[in-house]
């Protein structure tokens, strides 16, 4: 197993720097890709291995695809697709399993989709059941609750379905499938999740629209093929943004990063704990407001997170914990039970391990409570199999007297591989 050792910031941090493409939206882009007349080229992807789950399945479903320098060309599968010849490897992708089973629905052929220890414990019950409503032939271990999964493509209809958690990947699963529905599927969200999904469909002409917080997409008969610059991933931008902001003195700026509304509530949550943070958008790419980030060092406050925010802000959550560790008083985070579903139980694994860094903080049933400011203090830690947690530890390593050892590391590379090229602390592997 191995182990990072992370030292304290001795020296305020400046940098300009970029962070690799964004996951959720690379997810998006390659598996509309595929569904596409293609051939699409593809520019900056996340080169996490979320992103390139999704491309090993698709590979095995008939489309292929070729580099060229920084650039994936990726034929659409048209009349190409073809039926796996083995079972589709989801790695540790929720994104990829959950998606990919939407739009394997309506494709003829049998896919039997699995994934890795910690993807087969997590609750796949909330996109069975509304593709059974919608005529989908799948099934699933433990009586349809986790992977793997068993998927007989077949005739789906649209359905009206009121989705009950706020879930992109629910919401994105049932539109796949939708796209080849017979007549409208309707969704109704508790709360608006990310809708990387749905700018992209518009985008490429499918007919989607929005009231409140009820989606309506008719099905599309083809996707054209599309070119695409893929932003920068915000969720992998939040450790480097929190870096700066504990660090006193520090700045950092992060360019052509996504800046979805949707996905940046860690940034409004920040500024409401009296974070300097700047924002410009400068283009768009896929119906998706793209720009910069610049955050200063600050002192931060403890809030009160409202639960409207929880969506916004769900891959955030850990991170937002080590910021708090470092605010004046009580960040209380509620109505946030998804984290226990997560890549780890992120409830008590953040819980878990920030205290053994010194860290104030109770466990919640749906969420925690921070007390700070904390001076913490380096020790070993765990990464519970969890990327997101890898790199917390060590944004809150550069804060801690001492080294701290995290253990069990290499998750990061699941959706950030160049973090510790990024990382502005003194690390060593051990
Ligand atoms: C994602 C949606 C979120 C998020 C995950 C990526 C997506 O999950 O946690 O990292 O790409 O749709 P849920 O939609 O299940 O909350």
């Amino acid at each position: 197993m191995s182990a990072i050792q992370v030292g304290p910031l001795r020296e305020p941090w400046e940098s300009r720097l970029l962070v690799p493409g964004d996951k959720s939206i690379s997810h998006r882009a390659l598996m509309l890709a595929a569904m596409s007349d293609g051939p699409c080229r593809l520019s900056d992807l996340s080169q996490g291995k979320d992103a390139e789950s999704t491309l090993r399945c698709l590979k095995l479903m008939g489309v292929s695809a070729r580099r060229d320098r920084a650039d994936l060309l990726l034929s659409g599968w048209g009349n190409r697709w073809q039926e796996p010849d083995r079972v589709l490897d989801c790695g540790n992708s929720g994104t990829s399993m959950r998606l990919l089973t939407g739009i394997l629905a309506g494709c003829p052929g049998l896919c039997v989709l699995s994934g890795d220890a910690s993807l087969r414990k997590r609750p796949m019950g909330r996109v069975l059941e509304p593709l059974l409503e919608m005529g989908a032939r799948v099934r699933g271990r433990q009586g349809n609750r986790l992977a793997p999964l068993v998927v007989e493509g077949t005739e789906l209809q649209g359905i009206y379905h009121q989705l009950k958690v706020a879930s992109a990947q629910v919401k994105s699963c049932i539109l796949l499938a939708g796209l080849k529905a017979g007549g409208t599927t309707v969704l109704e969200e508790p709360q608006q999740s990310r809708d990387h999904t749905e700018r992209m469909l518009s985008h490429l002409g499918v007919r989607i629209t929005r009231d409140e917080n009820r989606l309506h997409l008719s099905p599309a008969e083809r996707i054209p093929a599309f070119d695409c610059r893929v932003p920068g991933d915000v969720s992998s931008a939040a450790f480097l943004v929190t870096a700066a902001l504990i660090s006193p003195g520090s700045r950092v700026i992060i360019d052509e990063v996504g800046l979805n509304p949707t996905r940046t509530a860690y940034l409004d949550l920040l500024r409401q704990m009296g974070a300097r943070i700047t924002t410009r958008v400068t283009r768009t790419e896929l119906g998706e407001p793209v720009g910069s980030i610049e955050a200063l060092g600050s002192e931060l406050v403890g809030i009160n997170v409202p639960e409207s925010e929880i969506p916004g802000a769900i891959d955030e959550l850990p991170i937002l914990a080590v910021a708090a560790s470092q605010a004046k008083g009580t960040t209380l985070v509620r109505g946030a039970s998804e984290l226990r579903v997560k890549e780890s139980d992120r409830i008590h694994s953040t819980v878990t391990e920030l205290r053994k860094l010194g860290a104030e903080v109770d466990e919640l049933e749906d969420g925690f409570a921070v007390h700070g400011p904390t001076p913490l203090k380096g020790a070993a830690v765990e990464c519970h199999h969890d990327h997101r947690l890898e790199m917390s530890l060590a944004v809150a390593g550069l804060v801690a007297r001492g080294k701290t050892r995290i253990q069990g590391t290499g998750w990061a590379a699941i959706s950030f591989p160049s973090f510790w090229q990024s990382f502005p602390g003194p690390w060593q592997e051990l």
